[in-house]
């Protein structure tokens, strides 16, 4: 007789210790059957745990070449739909908790997408001469809507690359969610600040006159992350005057002053790439997630290697950090009886077209 799944209720008092013992016998049972992904912001107590981690970037490509038949992601919604995306269909993709979602992720959706494309077209043809590029931090409907209008996907670490490949097809390009992203992408592409109009979804035409929608290069749409827009210039310029020999690496969703006052900018596996590879005795001011500066800061400590963060506040990924030990090992615990929870689906059609824009990515990095 089929059994009904566990219910959250019998894990959510569950002590950290409990929790951890009861993850480590469940992901004995399941061998190779499952494996977990991990985002480089995951929290330390349920990163421990990962199979695999890394950036957006990496982790999509892991989805994309493991053999697991459930795949556990250890990240935020949109990562997970990536991976559905991008695994074979008899493979599965969970969340372990539903709420961890891209407050990001959120500030552009397929509808207002689409009336943007209908404007634009009162002044301008968009399929001849604008190419949609979307963050991979967005919903699987708006990767969708790039791969049936000829666009791309993009992730930190590829953004200016993606740009390139957008204007060599395409004379001006629609950049979302992130403006951030947007803007640095657009100036590591030496596209002058003026034809770099932000397009606000809450406006009629954007809040732009048809001159400059004609003027336009980059339409950078107006979102942004609540954990990096933490990170302010006065941060740097404080750690300079006290540090003089100090460097300082961003993560590009940080502010255009942010990332141009920074010595590094890049993605989270490339922040730790550059301060794994600096000389001992380096003193490193970083702008990203809490919780991987402060892994990194200890990883980095034996060399005599020094890693601040950069906001005086803690600011964390609290979407992210939502997964936490109890959610994983109830997770696990089902899957060991052959139970799915949470688990992440994008429709055939929608999965189709947005693995299109995915795979030009993957193409084009
Ligand atoms: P990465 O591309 O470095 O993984 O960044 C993803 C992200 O959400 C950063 O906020
Ligand atoms: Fe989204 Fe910001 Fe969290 Fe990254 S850090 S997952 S962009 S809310």
């Amino acid at each position: 007789m089929q059994t009904a799944a566990i219910h959250f209720d019998r894990f959510n008092t569950l002590s950290d210790a409990d929790a951890h013992e009861r993850i480590r016998a469940a992901r004995e049972r399941l061998g190779k059957k499952a494996v977990i992904l991990c985002h480089h912001y995951q929290r330390a107590d349920v990163y421990q745990h990962a199979d695999l981690t890394g950036d957006s970037l990496k982790l999509s490509r892991n989805a994309s070449q493991t053999d697991a038949e459930w795949i556990v992601f250890c990240g935020v919604h949109f990562m997970a739909e990536v991976a559905d995306i991008m695994s074979r269909p008899e493979q599965i993709s969970i969340l372990p908790d539903m709420a961890a979602g891209c407050s990001m992720a959120d500030m552009a959706s397929l509808a207002k997408v689409e009336r943007c494309w209908r404007e634009l077209s009162e002044v301008l043809d968009p399929d001849e001469v604008v190419t949609p590029v979307t963050y991979i931090n967005s919903s699987a409907d708006l990767k969708a809507f790039c791969g049936e209008h000829g666009g791309i996907v993009c992730t930190s670490s590829n953004a200016p690359k993606i740009l390139e490949w957008s204007l060599a097809r395409r004379e001006k390009v629609l950049f979302f969610p992130d403006q951030h992203l947007g803007r640095w992408s657009g100036y590591k592409r030496d596209i002058p600040m003026d034809e770099m109009m932000v397009w606000d979804p809450d406006l009629e035409m954007g809040g732009l006159s048809p001159a400059e929608i004609k003027k336009a290069k980059l339409f950078l749409w107006k979102g942004h992350c609540s954990v990096h827009q933490m990170f302010q210039p006065g941060h740097i310029l404080r750690f300079r005057n006290e540090h003089p020999d100090g460097l300082v690496v961003s993560h590009p969703e940080s502010s255009f002053e942010v990332c141009r006052q920074s010595d590094y900018v890049g993605s989270t596996e490339h922040i730790i790439k550059v301060v794994k590879e600096s000389a001992p005795g380096t003193r490193w001011l970083v702008g990203t997630e809490l919780n991987l500066v402060q892994r990194l800061a200890e990883e980095v400590k034996a060399e005599g290697k020094i890693v601040q963060f950069m906001a005086p506040t803690v600011c964390m990924c609290s979407t992210m950090q939502r997964i936490d030990p109890q959610h994983l090992a109830w997770t696990l615990e089902n899957l060991a009886e052959g139970k799915v929870v949470n688990r992440i689906t994008v429709p055939p059609h929608e999965a189709v077209l947005a693995k299109l824009a995915l795979e030009r990515m993957l193409e084009v990095s």
